[in-house]
């Protein structure tokens, strides 16, 4: 039931000398962590967050769930980046199981993308739940009034109330004065939680909830990982293993992480973890660039850069080991393809199978690779990996001499935005 990391392929590339050098580093990223006295200390709430949960509350969720699942046929999640992506990687990832549809807005500007999607639910119920911790963020503040007027058109203002959740700052911001002068019923975002911390708050867990994923079993997966991933001891530990090969690489000229996962319902596990480490690390000229494929499906686009380009970087493969079908292959009497070997075979044992040979072949074509893998793909592995990667990118963001939990690059657009748009 725990994550699995394998670091062979790196034999050649790192070596256990190395790891033995920069231990002493790590204990003092670990402590620094643990006794929040690091850059960043006001943001690392999110370090016993799963263990903080209460399950009062996740069942208050279930309950409201429950009622909005009753009245309405879908859920508009109005967010971008860590109030967008957690929630999109864990539907996804679960493999579309939600009980009340889940549709996006906010995380882009596109008129055609709102206008197509308002038109697709103009005959359905729908509850909105609005998400921003700050409430100024451009794509969802704008996106909210558009659909606000949807919504408007379709029901009474008590109606109306019902069907608009909020997550926001608790004392502060735009949102927040949204939330006070109109009654939307609201939930708070914790100081000391950033953005791309967030998918264990409200911020996931409501949306989630609606959604009717099990956000129980997520938080359970996350609170298994709380309690793995807070020992010190390096050889039991693997998400600080995982931050010290990343560290190493990347000291020996690896500038560029491809997370390569050879299953399509990560692709936002992926997204969400490119926000992760690139808002986390990518700052005073340094970080490690966070790219990411599906395979096999890029092995046909990006394999040849992958295999034969320049040798700048290293690769992560994010397995699952149990598909949750099985698909036989089905034999055929003429073997006019060649493909009988595999016949009778589930296509998991396939996938797999191009996992290893792509590993080799990578590692042979000077790439280093490790792999980190779940049990299957359930709220509770997706619980399990979030908190994981947190933990690493806290550690590998203290190694690379950063502050891991602020993002003041991500201010510079938006000035030149605002002046360009007449905001004040
Ligand atoms: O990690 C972050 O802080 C950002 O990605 C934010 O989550 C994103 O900009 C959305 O911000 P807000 O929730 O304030 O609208």
């Amino acid at each position: 039931m725990s994550i699995a990391f394998n670091q062979d392929n790196l034999k050649g590339f790192v070596e256990k000398k190395d790891f033995a050098k920069i231990l002493p580093q790590i204990q003092k990223a670990h402590e620094l962590l643990e006794s929040k006295s690091g850059p960043g200390k006001e943001f690392l709430g999110w370090m016993d967050l799963p263990s903080r949960i209460s399950d009062g509350f996740i069942h208050d969720l279930q309950q409201l769930a429950k009622e909005i699942q009753e009245s309405s046929d879908a859920l508009i999640s109005i967010g971008v980046g860590g109030s967008y992506l957690g929630i999109r990687s864990t539907v996804e990832f679960v493999g579309g199981k939600e009980k009340l549809p889940i549709y996006y807005a906010g995380h882009n500007i596109s008129a055609d993308y709102l206008y197509n999607l308002l038109e697709s639910l103009k005959d359905k119920r729908v509850t909105v739940v609005m998400i921003s911790k700050s409430g100024t963020t451009t794509e969802p503040a704008i996106a909210f009034r558009v659909v606000k007027e949807f919504l408007q058109k379709k029901y009474k203002e008590l109606e109306l109330k019902k069907r608009i959740l909020c997550v926001s700052d608790g004392k502060k911001g735009a949102l927040k004065r949204i939330v006070d002068k109109m009654g939307y019923r609201s939930f708070v975002i914790p100081d000391d939680v950033g953005g791309r911390f967030s998918v264990l708050t409200p911020v996931g867990l409501v949306p989630l909830a609606m959604a009717g994923v099990d956000i129980k079993g997520m938080v359970e997966g996350a609170r298994k990982a709380q309690a793995e991933y807070s020992k010190i001891d390096f050889g039991k530990n693997a998400a600080y293993q995982y931050a010290a090969a990343r560290y190493l690489l990347y000291k020996k000229g690896k500038m560029i992480e491809v997370l390569s996962s050879f299953y399509p319902n990560m692709f936002y596990i992926a997204e969400w973890w490119k926000q992760l480490f690139g808002e986390s690390e990518g700052k005073n000229g340094k970080g490690i660039f966070p790219a990411s494929l599906i395979l096999s499906t890029d092995l046909h686009s990006m394999g040849q850069l992958m295999q034969d380009g320049q040798r700048n970087l290293f690769e992560t493969f994010l397995m699952i080991d149990k598909a949750e079908h099985q698909v036989l292959i089905p034999k055929e009497e003429e073997d006019l393809d060649g493909f009988n070997c595999v016949a009778g075979k589930d296509l998991d044992f396939v996938n797999k199978q191009a996992y290893r040979a792509t590993a080799m072949a990578h590692r042979e074509g000077r790439v280093p690779n490790m792999t980190i893998s779940v049990c299957q793909a359930d709220s509770f592995h997706a619980g399990q990996l979030y908190y994981f990667f947190e933990k690493a990118v806290a550690v590998s963001g203290y190694l690379l001499g950063v502050n891991p939990f602020d993002q003041p690059g991500v201010e510079a657009y938006k000035t030149k935005m605002f002046k360009l748009l007449g905001k004040s």
